[in-house]
């Protein structure tokens, strides 16, 4: 056994998709600690305590592996946390969201490490679940699309206030509360210093919305560009890929991920599953990353070079693409026609052909399955709530 570090933080979960609610977890966690262990459920113990899973347990961890925050994943670790596992590691506390999670029998999984003391309680992402996402993919919706940015909304956050953001409704990007997000999942490694910079794309230039330490560098750029949607290990692997390609070239990895708008004009349905804040969050949580640009424009040619260079201060070196088919045939013409496109088809191991589609069809082929999944979630929800209910009596109680 190792001696307990005050320093090592354990968490522990599920991790189906590598959705923002997982990273901004991770993130919270890492900023308790300096080390962060994260103990990733078996596919077995999640189809009993849960339902199916939709990820498998390797593309689960390819997901946390690549999180910024995260130090060390761990496969197999037990569905009800278990002390003795976080000693082996020596983890002294372990960190969860602020809900409660219950077991096959409904008893809540962190009870053992809350009675010894070893429970960290962080802030849950709202608006964002497994269960959302699968009920997004069940229920064909294009409800949580948001509205592109344009120049006038730019203009418009420059000047905005909480109640115009509040007045703008759950349609608008660029609120008070999503833009210190971006804050945030831009950290560093030890989820505190600087890290990735974030850009965001108008038809009028590109604009610093969080300044990361790529914002300092003038290293050339490799530049990939795409929807990102349910960001998946067939994205994970690619953009780790560029990085290692990049570092050889002594270059920066920026990454442009597409408006709703754009994505779902290419993909229709009711693509992208994520919307634009969702799928953005998830590639700043990765490690392979230096920046990134919002609602990027879906051609890059010259004049978005152009643009980008007059707002970054860098310059594009490299366009790169990898296996998938981009969102329309031209996108690349310009990159290739001035020799700055290349296309990255190797190095990609298992994932290669991975795409948002393959995922939804898997829930799609097993949906009786997947209701159920939702329906016995639902049930969950009910005893989980109580259980959080009684937790805040006694609270109460010993505050009183
Ligand atoms: N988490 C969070 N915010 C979310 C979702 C999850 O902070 N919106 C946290 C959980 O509290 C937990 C960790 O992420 O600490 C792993 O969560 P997981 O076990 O995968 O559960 P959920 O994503 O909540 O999945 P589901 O919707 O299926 O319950």
């Amino acid at each position: 056994m190792v001696a307990l570090q005050e320093g090592r933080i354990w968490i522990d979960g599920c991790f189906d998709f590598a959705h923002h609610g997982h990273a901004g977890a991770m993130m919270q966690a890492r900023e308790k600690g300096d080390e962060l262990f994260v103990g990733v459920h078996n596919d077995t113990d999640i189809l009993v305590n849960k339902g199916p899973p939709v990820m498998t347990l390797a593309e689960r961890m390819v997901a946390v592996e690549g999180c910024r925050w995260c130090t060390t994943a761990v496969a197999n670790a037990p569905y009800v946390t278990d002390p003795l596992v976080m000693d082996e590691y020596g983890c002294k506390y372990v960190v969860h969201g602020d809900d409660i999670t219950t077991d096959k029998d409904g008893k809540d999984c962190y009870a053992e490490v809350k009675a010894k003391g070893r429970f960290i309680v962080v802030k849950r992402t709202p608006n964002i679940s497994t269960t959302d996402l699968v009920g997004r993919m069940l229920v064909h919706t294009t409800e949580h699309h948001l509205a592109r940015v344009d120049g006038q909304q730019w203009a418009q956050w420059q000047r905005v206030s909480a109640a115009d953001a509040a007045q703008a409704g759950g349609k608008t990007l660029l609120t008070p509360e999503n833009v210190e997000r971006y804050r945030r999942y831009a950290t560093a490694a030890d989820a505190r210093s600087a890290g990735a910079a974030v850009w965001v794309y108008t038809e009028a230039g590109v604009h610093e919305l969080v300044k990361g330490q790529a914002s300092a560098r003038t290293k050339p750029v490799y530049y990939v560009d795409g929807g990102f949607d349910l960001f998946n290990p067939g994205h994970i692997t690619f953009l780790k890929r560029v990085r290692e390609l990049a570092d050889a070239d002594g270059s920066l990895v920026v990454v442009g991920v597409a408006d709703d708008a754009a994505v779902n004009s290419a993909r229709g349905g009711s693509y992208p599953v994520m919307n634009l804040l969702e799928r953005s969050l998830c590639v700043l949580q990765s490690k392979y990353i230096d920046g990134l640009v919002l609602g990027a424009p879906r051609a890059v040619d010259t004049p978005f070079l152009t643009l980008f260079k007059r707002g970054t201060g860098l310059s594009v070196h490299r366009v790169v693409h990898g296996p998938t088919t981009p969102l329309q045939a031209d996108d690349y013409d310009d990159a290739r026609a001035t020799g700055l496109l290349l296309e990255v088809t190797t190095g990609l191991d298992l994932y290669a052909s991975m795409t948002v589609e393959s995922i939804v069809e898997r829930v799609v082929a097993n949906r009786a399955a997947f209701e159920e999944r939702q329906r016995r979630k639902g049930v969950k929800a009910e005893t989980e709530k109580s259980l959080e209910n009684q937790e805040e009596a006694v609270r109460a109680g010993a505050a009183a």
